[in-house]
């Protein structure tokens, strides 16, 4: 981070400038422009939620999840207890593999003082769940033999053995602090707050979208950060009617035609329902034909069999491609009704007139997906190539405390979205003007000199501003030579002069940079010329 006194970004986060900053709003107003025509509204979730939220609805046993989210104690204090909690949980599995029970022992008994300091200097509150578990360890504490210090490895007799697992689940059932995490993806805060909101009485769908920073602790590379930034929708509510998806699907399709995104390329798929005549029996099937092929696989994949087998199908490595194309296929275990629902979407596309590839290997990092699932890649991105991943997640509202609902959306990784359209902008000039929407610029310089042209200068600028012209008025008295020179420097198309004779004979001088053109005209006349010419 610091070096020699300098700050950095921290690795895997970066500073958007201008002009870039320009392609980026003008691909966010694109997206609220387009996502409007299609009935959607914006949703603006919190950066962090409790933890759990993202553990229950992304899955705990993802990648998302069990590696790379960023989580903190929300209480500093009572993150400190959770510390010595853990601590002490620890002590007492080193216990149970032959170390002195002491340390366990030490452990709970500093973490109960921690606890009653706290309280006393009215530093946290525990909640009465919490206080109660404390008092029962303290009095089971005080039921334990005192402990001999000088005795390397006490014999431990059955009483206290019993005693000291008695205490081990009390502690396991303390909790002081909610854990919270900055989140790494926003399908479960729409969903949070669906709930919350009761968005159910709304009219049925409800069609939101979102955009902002999300953050994963990921390797970094190219189209690849900590701090990433996605633009999403979700449709909640309502059927699970293909149709939907399909437009949803269009949705995203039209948004990426409208930017001119090049090479666009949409992957679709339907994982089926969770339920032993659809995914479930798949899944087993899978691993069984896993466990066939388990030497000739890489570690990962191989841990993945009984974890998550699905996840195999996502595999790059290349050494497992061959092997991969021998599995068998989800579309031949899906059942009639999600059958009959890919089918289905996939007919609503080609009446909506979008391209689309089946990829039967389309499976999904997150853990909520169901039936359609769809992935979009771009030119220009390397290894890092999907722009957009979504699908359909009946169930995600209700696995979350909410009504059963129904549900589907994506998420568009927008750094890699700018990547690719810089990266076509870059094949496509080769010197020529880029399209003002992505320019950041400058339509007139004032050039003035003397006390009363900058009084007049600063009116100018003013009202050439009011006129929707972006004007550079410099602060301080210039040469007109010098100014000249620097309205060309920050590619100013009109230099505004001002001396005193223009300030006396209200005739301004306007001269054009392109080609050196220069016309006398009335102070009012100024924007419209400009704006004419432009
Ligand atoms: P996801 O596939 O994890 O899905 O992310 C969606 C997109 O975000 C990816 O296709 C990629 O473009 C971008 N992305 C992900 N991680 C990074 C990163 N570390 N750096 C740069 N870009 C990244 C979701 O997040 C789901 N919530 C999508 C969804 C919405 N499904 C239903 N509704």
């Amino acid at each position: 981070m610091a070096q020699k006194g300098k700050f950095q970004a921290i690795k895997g986060t970066r500073d958007l400038l201008p002009p870039e900053t320009e392609l980026w709003n003008w691909v966010e107003s694109t997206a609220r422009e387009v996502f409007g025509t299609f009935g959607f509204g914006e949703i603006r979730p919190p950066i962090f939620e409790p933890t759990e939220l993202f553990a229950r609805a992304v899955g705990g046993e993802t990648d998302i999840v069990s590696k790379e989210m960023y989580s903190f104690a929300e209480n500093p204090d009572l993150g400190l207890l959770e510390e010595m909690r853990g601590y002490a949980i620890n002590m007492f599995d080193l216990y149970k593999e032959n170390a002195d029970p002491g340390f366990f022992i030490l452990a709970v008994s500093n973490l109960l003082a921690a606890v009653n300091l706290r309280e006393r200097a009215g530093e946290v509150g525990i909640d009465s769940n919490s206080r109660s578990g404390c008092d029962q360890l303290e009095h089971l504490l005080e039921k334990l033999p005192p402990y001999d210090w000088s005795r390397p490895s006490p014999t431990i007799g059955e009483n206290e053995s019993a005693l000291l697992t008695q205490i081990f689940f009390r502690v396991q059932l303390l909790t002081f602090s909610d854990r919270v995490s900055l989140r790494p993806e926003a399908t479960a805060s729409v969903c949070r707050a669906y709930i919350e909101h009761n968005m159910n009485q709304w009219p049925a769908p409800v069609k939101l979208y979102y955009l902002g920073p999300m953050f994963r602790r990921e390797r970094p590379q190219k189209g690849r950060y900590r701090q990433f930034y996605q633009i999403g929708a979700e449709v909640l509510g309502g059927t699970d009617a293909p149709g939907i998806d399909a437009e949803v699907i269009e949705m995203v399709m039209t948004f990426f035609a409208k930017l001119d995104l090049q090479g666009v390329q949409l992957e679709i798929n339907s994982i089926g329902h969770n339920a032993p005549e659809c995914r479930r029996g798949y899944v087993e099937k899978l691993r069984a034909a896993l466990v066939e092929v388990k030497d000739n696989l890489g570690e990962d994949s191989r841990k993945r069999i009984e974890t998550n087998p699905l996840r195999v199908l996502d595999s790059k490595l290349e050494h497992e491609q061959a092997i991969i194309a021998t599995l068998p296929k989800i579309g031949d275990s899906l059942c009639g009704e999600c059958k009959g629902h890919y089918a289905e979407v996939k007919r609503q596309l080609e009446m909506r007139g979008v391209a689309y590839r089946e990829n039967w290997r389309l499976v999904r990092g997150l853990d909520y997906y169901m039936r359609t699932t769809f992935e979009i890649t771009a030119q220009g991105l390397g290894s890092q190539n999907a722009v957009c991943g979504g699908g359909r997640y009946d169930g995600l509202v209700e696995l979350l405390g909410g009504p059963p609902t129904k549900g589907i959306g994506f998420a568009i990784g927008e750094d890699r979205l700018i990547l690719s359209l810089l990266e076509a902008r870059k094949e496509a000039a080769s010197g020529e003007e880029r399209p003002a929407s992505g320019r950041v610029g400058c339509d007139v310089y004032i050039a003035w000199l003397g006390a009363k042209a900058q009084a007049t200068a600063i009116a100018a600028a003013r009202k050439l501003r009011e006129a929707g012209l972006r004007v550079e008025l410099p602060a301080v008295e210039q040469k007109f030579g010098k100014a000249l020179g620097q309205a060309d420097k920050l590619g100013a198309k009109y230099a505004l002069i001002l001396g005193e004779d223009e300030v006396a004979s209200g005739q301004w001088t306007v001269k054009r940079l392109a080609d050196g053109l220069q016309e006398k005209m009335a102070a009012g006349e100024v924007a419209e010329y400009v704006k004419q010419k432009k």
